[in-house]
C-alpha cells in the first residue's frame, strides 16, 4: 500500500512469471557506472564500468533499513490552504492530500560502500573538503534522471541504498523493479526507479524532473524532507454519562525527514492549537534493523476530552511533532513553490 508516482509509463522490464526466475533476473541486472568527465584533480579519466547486482552484493554485502518515502508534492492542497496559490494551483495536483508517503523496510547495497570503490578520487576529495562539489546522477530505464549531492549520498549514517527489496520482497514493477535508488529522508523524486546508470558531475543534472520540478522557492533542488506529523484517524464519541464531555480518539504518524533524528514527542490539540497534550508514541513497534538513524515513521495515538454543548459539534484537531534535537514542526510551512 505505497503510493505510485511516475512521470512516464512503467518501462517494459522483463518480469519472469515465477519468483525464482525473477530473483535470478535481478541478480543479472547490470548497473552502468559512467566515467567521470573532466576527472577530479587532474587525474586520468576513469573508464565506464558495469557491475551486476550479484557482483555488487558479493563485494559489498546487503543491509536492510527502514525509511519513509515521500513525494515532495505531498499535502499540496493543505499547503495551498495554508500559504496561498502554488505551482500546483490550476493543475490536477492541487488536490493532493496526504497519501503520497509510506513507510517500508528496504534492502540493498550501501552507496557509501559502492561509490568510494567506483569513484575513489571524487569520494576522497568530497570527504576531505566536506562536499559541495560533486553530485550523483541516477538514471532510470524510462529516461528519468535526478541527482543528489555526493556528500549526502556518501554519508554512511544516512543509509542510502541501491535497493532490490521492499518489505522483504523484490520490488514490484511499479516501485522500480529490479533496482532503485533509496535515499532515506530525501525527496521521493531523487529516489530513481528502474535504475540503469550512475554518474558523477559537478552540477545537479539538467533534466526537467531535477531542474524544473521539485524545486524550492529559492529554485534549488529539494533534497531533505521536513519534520512532519499527520493525522490519519479521528473518531469522536459522546455518551450521556460523560456529562457535557466528548471523547476524541486521534491517531497518526510522525517522521523527521532529512535529519533522521528520532521523534521525541507528538502533541495533539482539540481546540485548533491553543491547548496541547502529549500523544503516546508507539515506538516499541519500530523494528531494529541496519538503520543508523530514524528515517522511518513512528505511529502515535491520543485520547482527548472536549467540552461540548448539545447538538453537532465541530472539533478542530491538530498535531505537531518535535524531534530529539528539539526542533518542533512549524505551524505553517514556509512559502514554497508547491
Ligand atoms: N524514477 C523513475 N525512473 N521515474 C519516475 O517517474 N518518479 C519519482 C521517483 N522515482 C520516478 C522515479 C517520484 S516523483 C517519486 S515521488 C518516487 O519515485 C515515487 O516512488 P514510488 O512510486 O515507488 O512510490
Amino acid at each position: 500500500a505505497l503510493y505510485v508516482r511516475n512521470h512516464a509509463p512503467v518501462p517494459d522490464v522483463a518480469w519472469p512469471a515465477d519468483e525464482v526466475s525473477r530473483a535470478s533476473h535481478v541478480q543479472q541486472h547490470e548497473v552502468l557506472f559512467e566515467a567521470v568527465e573532466g576527472s577530479a584533480e587532474g587525474g586520468p579519466v576513469e573508464e565506464d564500468a558495469t557491475m551486476t547486482i550479484s557482483q555488487l552484493q558479493t563485494r559489498f554485502g546487503t543491509t536492510t533499513v527502514t525509511s519513509i518515502l515521500q513525494c515532495a508534492g505531498n499535502r499540496a492542497s493543505e499547503d495551498i490552504a495554508a500559504t496561498g496559490a502554488s505551482g500546483f494551483t490550476g493543475t490536477p495536483f492541487e488536490a493532493i492530500t496526504q497519501g503520497m508517503v509510506g513507510n517500508a523496510q528496504w534492502t540493498g547495497v550501501r552507496l557509501a560502500d559502492v561509490l568510494p570503490a567506483l569513484y575513489p578520487k571524487e569520494c576522497a576529495a568530497t570527504k576531505k573538503h566536506g562536499g559541495g562539489e560533486w553530485h550523483v546522477v541516477f538514471e532510470g530505464a524510462d529516461g528519468y534522471s535526478a541527482s543528489s549531492p555526493l556528500a549526502r549520498v556518501l554519508s554512511h549514517e544516512h543509509d542510502c541504498l541501491l535497493a532490490t527489496h521492499m518489505n522483504g520482497e523484490l520490488l514490484s514493477p511499479d516501485h522500480g523493479y529490479p533496482l532503485r535508488a533509496l535515499l532515506p529522508g530525501i525527496a521521493g523524486a531523487r529516489n530513481v526507479k528502474w535504475l540503469q546508470s550512475i554518474s558523477l558531475q559537478r552540477h545537479p543534472v539538467d533534466a526537467p524532473w531535477n531542474d524544473y520540478y521539485y524545486k524550492n522557492a529559492k529554485a534549488e533542488q529539494i533534497q531533505d524532507l521536513k519534520l512532519q506529523s499527520l493525522i490519519l484517524l479521528h473518531e469522536g464519541s459522546r455518551s450521556s454519562e460523560n456529562h457535557g464531555k466528548a471523547k476524541v480518539h486521534v491517531g497518526g504518524v510522525a517522521y523527521s525527514g532529512g535529519t533522521g533524528n528520532a521523534i521525541a514527542r507528538v502533541e495533539v490539540s482539540a481546540d485548533g492549537g491553543k491547548c496541547w497534550s502529549e500523544a503516546t508514541l508507539q515506538a516499541s513497534e519500530v523494528v531494529a534493523d541496519g538503520s543508523h538513524k530514524s528515517f522511518g515513521w513512528v505511529r502515535w495515538v491520543a485520547n482527548l476530552e472536549v467540552e461540548v454543548s448539545s447538538g453537532a459539534v465541530a472539533v478542530d484537531v491538530c498535531c505537531r511533532a518535535t524531534d530529539t534535537a528539539g526542533t518542533t514542526q512549524s505551524e505553517k510551512p514556509a512559502k514554497e513553490r508547491g
